[in-house]
């Protein structure tokens, strides 16, 4: 069995959710990406800096991390959209880590669409093999039971396959 960890970055709570489930579904280590100064979690303030922030792929500090990617085979990463594209969290994590010869799968929550995010995101670990991806629009405010059905499902055939 391949040494699997998943890694997100969540603001409010969708993609904490199917990360966890994931992470249980697939008795996965996890870590979630923290940043050294937090994003504002309401106001014109959260979205005006995050849709700035995420489209001049911008990368700020993390806190120390949990768990180093290098030491497992496949690592599961996962986003919220923000202005069509990754959370600036992780971006910084995906270029502080090598992922040469590892493989790596993406998710992401979103409200409308998923826009370029998988596409820069794929871009963010060249080397790496990346075997899936997948979306869910805002599973806390839809059918969190189904989402988190649905990603360890969708996961455990990536392992396994
Ligand atoms: C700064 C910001 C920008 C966003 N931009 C988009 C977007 O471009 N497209 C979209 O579909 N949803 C967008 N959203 C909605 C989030 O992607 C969505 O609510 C997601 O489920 C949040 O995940 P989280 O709860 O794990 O933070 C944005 C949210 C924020 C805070």
């Amino acid at each position: 069995m391949s040494e699997v960890l998943v890694v997100y970055y969540s603001l409010d709570g969708d993609v904490r959710h199917v990360a966890k489930a994931l992470a249980q579904g697939l008795g996965a280590d996890w870590m979630e990406l923290e940043l050294v100064r937090p994003h504002p979690e309401r106001g014109f303030m959260k979205y005006f800096k995050g849709g700035f922030l995420a489209a001049t792929g911008a990368t700020p500090p993390l806190r120390p991390l949990a768990h180093k990617a290098a030491n497992y085979d496949v690592v599961f990463v996962g986003t919220p959209v923000w202005n069509s594209r990754p959370a600036p969290a992780v971006r910084t994590f995906l270029k502080g880590a090598d992922f040469a010869g590892k493989k790596v799968a993406f998710f992401a929550c979103y409200g409308g669409s998923e826009g370029k995010t998988f596409r820069i995101l794929d871009a963010l670990v060249r080397g790496a093999q990346v075997i899936g991806h997948i979306g869910f629009t805002r599973p806390l405010k839809n059918d969190r039971e189904q989402c988190a059905a649905d990603i360890v499902r969708w996961a455990k055939e990536l392992v396994t396959g």
